[in-house]
């Protein structure tokens, strides 16, 4: 746990959350202001994590999405949805996690790591960027049920295949 304990540990409160939601693009799948039943909320994001596998998942489920996007992750015992992320380096995204049933923690373990917990029924959305290649692993860090040690996924970070170009840079 020491990577843990040298991380960079952002918390973000569950009154953050209600506008976060602003923030999800498709916006019809999700009604505003009010959370509703969890089933429908569960639903609702079901929709919106399979129509992203649709647009970008690979034949082995991995899911690419383009650099900017707002990736959709389905946060339940046990696991996430997607469970790997193909992300590039040095690009600015949005991992938006919506928990559905139960509370869970999120950490993106790397050389700075994220954490936040997750409240049932909510969403909580985080800049992504990654400063170097390689893996990083996506725990859950809130005893959830019996399943918790097995709610693992990876975001993997790689360079952009295509030459930068000056519009890389503001
Ligand atoms: Cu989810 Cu522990």
């Amino acid at each position: 746990m020491a990577t843990l304990g040298l991380a960079l540990v952002l918390a973000f409160g569950v009154l953050a959350v209600a506008p976060l939601w602003g923030l999800l693009g498709t916006g019809s799948a999700i009604s505003h202001g009010d959370h509703g039943p969890a089933q429908v909320v569960e639903h609702d994001i079901d929709k919106l994590v399979q129509a992203q596998a649709q647009a970008y998942g690979d034949a082995d489920g991995v899911v690419t999405p383009p650099p900017g996007a707002t990736i959709h992750i389905l946060v339940r015992q046990f696991g996430f949805v997607p469970s790997t992320i193909r992300l590039e380096k040095d690009v600015d995204y949005v991992l938006a996690f919506h928990a559905i049933d139960v509370i869970h923690g999120i950490a993106l373990v790397m050389d700075a790591g994220i954490g936040t917990v997750l409240m049932p029924g909510a969403t909580v959305a985080v800049p992504f960027r990654a400063a170097q290649e390689g893996l990083v692993e996506m725990l859950c860090t809130e005893y959830c049920g019996l399943g918790h040690h097995l709610m693992r996924g990876q975001i993997l970070v790689r360079v952009s295949g295509r030459p930068e170009d000056h519009a890389g840079h503001h």
